[in-house]
Order: structure tokens, then sequence, then C-alpha cells
């Protein structure tokens, strides 16, 4: 009696075994990079290019003189000011002490953290507080019906 014939075709050929290994080395590598991916996305600082990229910041007439808005400039904060003579001036709103945003305040006609109390004035200068260094200036381009930011240089 032979009983190696029924054996013998429950033994994966070898074009099973290439394929099976195929799909597992697959599934693993598809795992790695699923995981490594968003390591290096996260860890990894944004291309140059988009750093340098401008933003839609506002419509022309959508601040009045003395008023402000915070809009967002990459993946930070930023916030615009439209001075009393209609001019604009566009600034982070990265607080330099503890990266708290920053707020505009019309009244008193500055910037101001409210997280330790650091007060900038509307050039992005540090008055008074905890707050290190001035604010960083972005430059502003009147575009027609827009208010485009950048971070080249002002204009
Ligand atoms: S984080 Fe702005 S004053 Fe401390």
């Amino acid at each position: 009696m032979d009983i190696s014939a029924p054996e013998a075709g429950r033994v994966a050929t070898p074009g099973r075994r290439r394929l099976l290994g195929f799909l597992v080395g697959s599934g693993v590598v598809a795992s790695l990079v699923s995981i490594i991916y968003p390591i290096l996305k996260f860890v990894l600082p944004p291309r140059r290019a988009e750093m340098d990229a401008e933003t839609v910041a506002a419509q022309a007439n959508e601040l009045a003189p003395g008023t402000a808005k915070i809009f967002r400039f990459g993946n930070q904060p930023a916030i615009l000011i439209r001075l009393a003579d209609g001019s604009y001036r566009a600034l982070s709103a990265v607080c330099t002490h503890l990266n708290c945003t920053v707020q505009y305040r019309a009244r008193e006609r500055d910037i101001w953290c409210a997280c330790h109390n650091g007060v900038y004035n509307l050039q992005g200068g540090n008055v008074s507080g905890p707050p290190p260094r001035p604010l960083r200036e972005y430059a502003v381009h009147v575009r027609g019906k827009e208010i485009v930011v950048s971070r080249g240089s002002r204009t």
C-alpha cells in the first residue's frame, strides 16, 4: 500500500510557496511603511517650498483699520493687523516665550500674550513681560482683493 501519494498532494509546490512568501513579505513591508512613514513625516522638517508658501490671510475689505485676525500660516498661527493708516502688518502669532498664541488688543494698540502677560508692540518688538525676542515679521502683499502673506522680504 502506498501512503505517500495522498500526502504528496498536501505538500506545497514551489509556486505556492513563492506566492505565500511574496504575500507575507508584502504584508510585512506594507506594515513597516505604514509605521515608519508617519514617524518620518512628523520628525523631519517641512520642505523649503512648504515653508515659503504664500497664504491668503484675508480679503481686502475684511479688516477695518485698527483690527486684526489670526490666520493659519503653514503649520503655525500668524496675526494680520490692519494699522490705523490702513496698511497691513503680518507677524508670527507664536509667543517667543513659551509658544502660546498671542492676540491683538485694539484698545491698548499692542499684541498681548495671555499666558504670562507678555506684551509686544505693533512692529512685533517685545516690550514687557517674559518674551525674550520679537515676533517674526512676514511680508504682506495686496493682490487685487486678497491680502497675501509670505516669508519673503516685506513689500
Ligand atoms: S508664553 Fe507668552 S509670555 Fe509666556
